[in-house]
C-alpha cells in the first residue's frame, strides 16, 4: 500500500472528470482504492481507456474498474454501463496476466446492456452517414448500444441466461435492424448463430458474477463499507449536459452514478472532479482553447496526449475556466484531483481562460446554447512558468512557487477544494493535500 494513502479520509467519493475525458481518472481511482472497500463502474464503456502505472508496468483498463489491482477490493460493473462480452474476455485475460486473481471479486448488474457485433459496425456506418459532421466515435459501438436500451430492444446480461428469451431478443434484433443489415456485403454479414452460440458460452463465466448491484452497494453501504464510484469519459461529453451531438451517448456527470448504479443520492458524501493542468479532447467538436500550434504539439508530446482506446493524437489547448465552471456546477463538485501538472513545467507562460467573448457579449459561463461555443473566444490570464521539474514530487513544500500559485488560483476561481495533486503517471507520484 502507498505511504501516503492513510492520509486520504474513507468516504463515499465519485471520481468524474470535468473535461473532455482522459483527465487521468484511472490513476487517481487506482489510488483512491487503496482506501475504498468497493469501485463500481456506473456509464460508458469500452470506450474508456483508464491508464494505471504500477511499478514499470502501464495497464490500461476498458471495463474493469480500476481497483482491480487491490487485492480483495470488490469491483462492481453496473447497469448504467454498455458491456462488450468479448471485450470482457480479453481484459479479464489481461488483468489475470498481471496476476490478479478475480475470483469472487467481479460483479455486474444483470440489467447490463451488451454490446454485440452489429453495434460495433453500425457506430461505424452511423460515423460515415454523418459525412462532415461526423463525431469521431471510439467505433466501440457505444451509441449504438444505448439506443438499442432506450428503444427497449437491448440484450442485458441476465437474458443470456434463457435460451427463449436470448432467441427471442435476437430475432428481434434481426427484424429491426433488417434495412442495413440485408445490404451488408457477404464478408460483413453478422453471423447470429454464432453470437447466440458465444453468449450460451459465456454463461459459466458470467454466472457468478451476475448480481442485483443495487442490493450489494446497499448491503456494502450498511455495513459500513466505503464505495469508490468510478466514472467514465468527462462532463463535456455528457449527452444531456455536454457539448451535444459532439459527446458520448451516457450520463458521465454525476447523476449517471446513482441511476447507473440503482442507489441513492445519500450513499454519495463527496464529489471528485479530475482537471488535467491543461485540456484535452479526442474526436470531433467544438474547443475553444485549442492550440494549433508549437505550444499545442509541445502539450501533445510532453503529456504522452495520444488516445488510450484508439492512439488518435489528442487535441490539445490551455485550462479552461469558463468551461470547468459548468462542470463543476453539474457534477456539485466537492473537491478537485490536479493531474499532469508536470507536464507544465518547461513552458515559459502558462495560460488559464477566464472568460469567453461570443456574439458582442462576455460570458463567465458557458452561452445558453452550447453550440455557440464554436464561435466563442477565449481571454487568457498568463501566469509565468515555474520552470523546474516538479515530476514524482510527494509534497506541497517541495513544489515551485509558481506551481502552488497556479492550483491555488484554479481552486479558488472554481470555488474548490484540492484532494490531491498528481505530478506522473505513477501511484506514488501524488501530493496529498
Ligand atoms: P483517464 O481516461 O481519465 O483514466 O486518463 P487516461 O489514462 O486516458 O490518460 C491519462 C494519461 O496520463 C495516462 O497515460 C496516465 O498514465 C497519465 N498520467 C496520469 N496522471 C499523470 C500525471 O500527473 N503526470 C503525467 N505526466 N502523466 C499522468
Ligand atoms: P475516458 O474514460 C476521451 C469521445 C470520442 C468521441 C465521443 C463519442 O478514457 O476518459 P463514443 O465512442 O463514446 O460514441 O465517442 O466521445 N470519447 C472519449 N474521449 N476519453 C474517453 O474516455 C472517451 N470516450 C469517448 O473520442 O469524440
Ligand atoms: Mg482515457
Amino acid at each position: 500500500m502507498d505511504s501516503q494513502s492513510g492520509r486520504i479520509e474513507r468516504l463515499n467519493r465519485v471520481v468524474v472528470g470535468l473535461q473532455w475525458g482522459d483527465e487521468g481518472k484511472g490513476k487517481v481511482v487506482d489510488l483512491l482504492s487503496q482506501n475504498a472497500d468497493v469501485v463500481a463502474r456506473f456509464q460508458g464503456g469500452n470506450n474508456a481507456g483508464h491508464t494505471i502505472v504500477i511499478g514499470d508496468v502501464q495497464v490500461i483498463l476498458h471495463l474493469v474498474p480500476s481497483g482491480i489491482f487491490h487485492p480483495g477490493k470488490i469491483c462492481v460493473i453496473g447497469n448504467g454501463v454498455v458491456l462488450d462480452p468479448y471485450v470482457f474476455m480479453d481484459e479479464l485475460k489481461t488483468v489475470s496476466e498481471f496476476g490478479v486473481d478475480y475470483t469472487d471479486r467481479i460483479f455486474i448488474s444483470a440489467a447490463t446492456n451488451l454490446i454485440l457485433p452489429y453495434h460495433r459496425l453500425a457506430d461505424g456506418i452511423e460515423e460515415s452517414g454523418r459525412g462532415k459532421n461526423g463525431l469521431g466515435t471510439t467505433q466501440r459501438g457505444i451509441g449504438p448500444a444505448y439506443q438499442d436500451k432506450v428503444q427497449r430492444i437491448g440484450i442485458r446480461l441476465a437474458d443470456i441466461f434463457s435460451d427463449a428469451r436470448l432467441h427471442d431478443k435476437l430475432e428481434t434484433q434481426k427484424r429491426l435492424k433488417s434495412p442495413w443489415l440485408d445490404r451488408l456485403p457477404d464478408d460483413k454479414k453478422i453471423d447470429f448463430e454464432k453470437i447466440y452460440s458465444d453468449l450460451v458460452g459465456l454463461r459459466d463465466v458470467f454466472r457468478p458474477m451476475m448480481t442485483d448491484v443495487s442490493k450489494l452497494l446497499d448491503d456494502a453501504h450498511r455495513a459500513g463499507m466505503v464505495i469508490l464510484y468510478e466514472g467514465a469519459q468527462g462532463a463535456m461529453l455528457d449527452v444531456d449536459l455536454g457539448t451535444y451531438p459532439y459527446a458520448t451517448s451516457s450520463n458521465t456527470t454525476v447523476g449517471g452514478a446513482l441511476t447507473g448504479l440503482g442507489i441513492g443520492p445519500r450513499m454519495i458524501d463527496e464529489v471528485v472532479g479530475i482537471v488535467k493542468a491543461y485540456t484535452t479532447r479526442v474526436g470531433a467538436g467544438p474547443f475553444p482553447t485549442e492550440l494549433d500550434d508549437d505550444v499545442g504539439k509541445r502539450l501533445r508530446e510532453i503529456g504522452g496526449e495520444y488516445g488510450a482506446v484508439t492512439r488518435r493524437p489528442r487535441r490539445t489547448g490551455w485550462l479552461d475556466l469558463v468551461q470547468l465552471r459548468h462542470a463543476c456546477r453539474i457534477n456539485g463538485v466537492d473537491k478537485i484531483a490536479l493531474t499532469k501538472l508536470d507536464v507544465l513545467d518547461t513552458f515559459d507562460e502558462i495560460k488559464v481562460a477566464t472568460h469567453y467573448h461570443c456574439q458582442g457579449e462576455k460570458l463567465e459561463t458557458l452561452p445558453t446554447d452550447l453550440c455557440l461555443l464554436s464561435e466563442c473566444i477565449p481571454d487568457y490570464t498568463v501566469f509565468a512558468g515555474w520552470k523546474t521539474s516538479t515530476a514524482g514530487i510527494t509534497s506541497y513544500d517541495d513544489l515551485p512557487q509558481g506551481a502552488r500559485e497556479y492550483m491555488d488560483y484554479i481552486c479558488r476561481e472554481l470555488d474548490v477544494k484540492l484532494l490531491l495533486l498528481s505530478t506522473g503517471p505513477a501511484r506514488d507520484h501524488t501530493v496529498l493535500v
